[in-house]
Parts: C-alpha cells; sequence; structure tokens
C-alpha cells in the first residue's frame, strides 16, 4: 500500500494538532511598545499603524493597566519630546523631568513590579537631527562621545524605575559602559535588554512617524547591513561579554534566520522585535480585505516564536494577549 507514511494522520482534527504542537505562544511572551508624547491634550493616533498611538501620561497609564490585565510580560516605553525641545546632545533624555523618565515614573506609581517596564535607551527621539548618537564636527555619528550621554541617559531611567534598560543604539561598547554606570551607581538590579542585532532597515518607517524623527538620511554607519549574517552573532557575542542580559533581534520577520542562529547560542534569553513596517504591512492588508487579521498577526507571531525568540516586542501584543486568552 503507498504512500506508506502519511504525515496528514496527525493534522486530521483540532485536538491531534493541538496535541502535537511544538511551539507555543503566550501572553506573557509579548512585550507592549508604547510612546509617550509631550505637550499633547490627548492622545493621538499614528496615521501610519493605525490603531497605535502616542498617548498622554494618562491615557499611557490607562493603557499600560489594560495591557498588563490582559496578561502581557512587559512594556517597551519610547518618549516624544516636542519638537522645540530637542538638540543636538538629546538633552531631553537626560533630563529627569524629560517626557520618558516622566511615563516611567507613572508608570512606575502605577505597576511597580505587576510589570517588567522597559525604557528604550537611546537618543534619537531626542535630537534635533534624529541620529541615535552626537554628532562629530564631520557630521559623522560619534562613538564614544555618545556613549558617555548613554550612560546618563541610563542612569536617569533607572532612576525614573526602568527595570530593564533597551540599548537600541548600536554604539559599540554601549552595553559595557552601560552595566559599568549602573553598577557604580547601585543600580545593580537593573537588566539590560541589548539590541545586539539591530540592521539598517526601510521596515522602521512608521515608526520614525511615531517618534517624529528628525532624521534625515539613515543609519547605515552604525545600524547593520542586511546582507551579512555573521556579524550578528559577533554583536551578540559582545553584548553578552558585556553583560547584557537578554540580546534582541531586529527586525523580525525578514530576519527569522538570524534569530534561528542567535537562538541557538545565546547563553541569555532572546526577544525579537516585531516592528512598524511589520505591523504596518499587516494592519494595511487586512484594512484591504486581502488578508484575514488575526489569522495573519497569530501566524507571524508563532513563526518568530518557532525561529527562536523567548520574547516578542509587538505593537499587538495587549490584543494578542487577549485572544491568546479567551482562546486558552
Ligand atoms: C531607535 C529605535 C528605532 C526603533 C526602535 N528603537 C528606530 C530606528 O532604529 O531607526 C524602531 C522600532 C519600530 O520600527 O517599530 N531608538
Amino acid at each position: 500500500m503507498f504512500p506508506t507514511d502519511r504525515p496528514r494522520r496527525l493534522r486530521r482534527t483540532p485536538a491531534l494538532r493541538r496535541l502535537v504542537a511544538e511551539t507555543t505562544l503566550e501572553p506573557r511572551h509579548l512585550v507592549l511598545p508604547m510612546f509617550v508624547a509631550d505637550g499633547l491634550a490627548e492622545p493621538r493616533e499614528i496615521s501610519s499603524m493605525p490603531g497605535v498611538h502616542q498617548h498622554t501620561l494618562d491615557s499611557l497609564a490607562k493603557a499600560a493597566v489594560d495591557a498588563v490585565s490582559a496578561g502581557v510580560g512587559g512594556l517597551m516605553l519610547f518618549g516624544v519630546p516636542r519638537p522645540e525641545d530637542k538638540d543636538a546632545v538629546g538633552s531631553g533624555a537626560t533630563d529627569p523631568d524629560g517626557i520618558l523618565n516622566r511615563g516611567l515614573r507613572r508608570l512606575q506609581t502605577e505597576l511597580g513590579d505587576d510589570t517588567v517596564l522597559m525604557a528604550d535607551t537611546c537618543l534619537d527621539e531626542f535630537t534635533d537631527h534624529g541620529h541615535c548618537g552626537v554628532l562629530a564636527e564631520d557630521g559623522a555619528v560619534d562613538n564614544d562621545a555618545t556613549l558617555a550621554r548613554y550612560v546618563d541617559m541610563a542612569l536617569a531611567q533607572a532612576d525614573s524605575g526602568a527595570h530593564l534598560l533597551g540599548t537600541s543604539g548600536m554604539m559599540d561598547g554601549q552595553v559595557g559602559a552601560i552595566r559599568t554606570a549602573l553598577d557604580a551607581a547601585q543600580h545593580t538590579d537593573t537588566a539590560i535588554l541589548a539590541y545586539a542585532a539591530k540592521y539598517a532597515s526601510a521596515f522602521y518607517g512608521p515608526f520614525r512617524e511615531a517618534v517624529g524623527s528628525s532624521l534625515v538620511g539613515d543609519r547605515r554607519s552604525y545600524q547593520q547591513d542586511s546582507a551579512n549574517r555573521r556579524e550578528s552573532l559577533r554583536e551578540v557575542g559582545l553584548d553578552i561579554a558585556e553583560g547584557a542580559d537578554i540580546v534582541m533581534v531586529k527586525p523580525a520577520m525578514s530576519y527569522l534566520d538570524i534569530l534561528r542562529e542567535v537562538a541557538d547560542v545565546s547563553t541569555v534569553p532572546v526577544a525579537a522585535y516585531q516592528i512598524s513596517g511589520e505591523y504596518s504591512m499587516i494592519t494595511a492588508a487586512a484594512q484591504n480585505g486581502w488578508i484575514d487579521r488575526t489569522a495573519a498577526v497569530l501566524e507571524s507571531l508563532l513563526s518568530i516564536r518557532r525561529a527562536g525568540a523567548d520574547i516578542i516586542l509587538t505593537y499587538w501584543a495587549a490584543e494578542a494577549a487577549l485572544w491568546l486568552r479567551d482562546s486558552q
């Protein structure tokens, strides 16, 4: 009798499929990135990311509490200063009363240790030129001068109650510099989520609107080239050696091969960031009736888990957490 091998036997009923599913997706795996903007009277929807908002402090607190009660694993906060408050060194990032630090304190007061509060430790939202670091005379991003700014930013965020600092700027030595400074300031419990393998990507487009970025040009002199694979393992190795508690691959869907390789060798938990462009593509196609939104979102998240992510940053975190909870 042919065929003798019949893999379809295990796919016949939902119960069989559930029994043999290799990968799980749970609310705790999902982290919600959130934007808090200075000078807003009410939340503003980001037009290129329908369903995602720039928040006021009050709407941030409410959305955060809702996400945490839906079961998400954590929150990643980004600050959006008023355009007139941006300057060449990103002063708003280190100011304890800058919008990101105020947002962190508000969430810390609201949620305390009930969630994992993460902060974006990068200057690009706060600089008037939009780069992730400070510039040298010739206009290039000055790596070592930027490290000093990151250290001050990290200390302000730790003081404001962040549990985990997301080092997303792709400067060499950033994890080590921040770890040393945190330890010297008795912030030994503040952990570091290192954006270890972060590629220069066209899919960050909608995020630039989300944070009101001033960037002209690109970040190719510090973010990685999409052509490269080995380089990610080098970056991950360096970040772990410098003290990263979690490493991240970003973006997610176009880099699932990288994610798998990192997951295979990492000695710390691995995160992946399903970025703005990934969100917007699925949202736009679903709005046109071209794909089933819920199914496409869950498939994308499950695929990122299958590729090796322990943790996924996704703008669908709160909504997907509710779907997953209701389907239990
Ligand atoms: C840099 C940063 C970026 C994102 C997260 N942190 C933008 C960039 O590197 O250009 C992008 C996230 C997204 O696109 O959803 N602070």
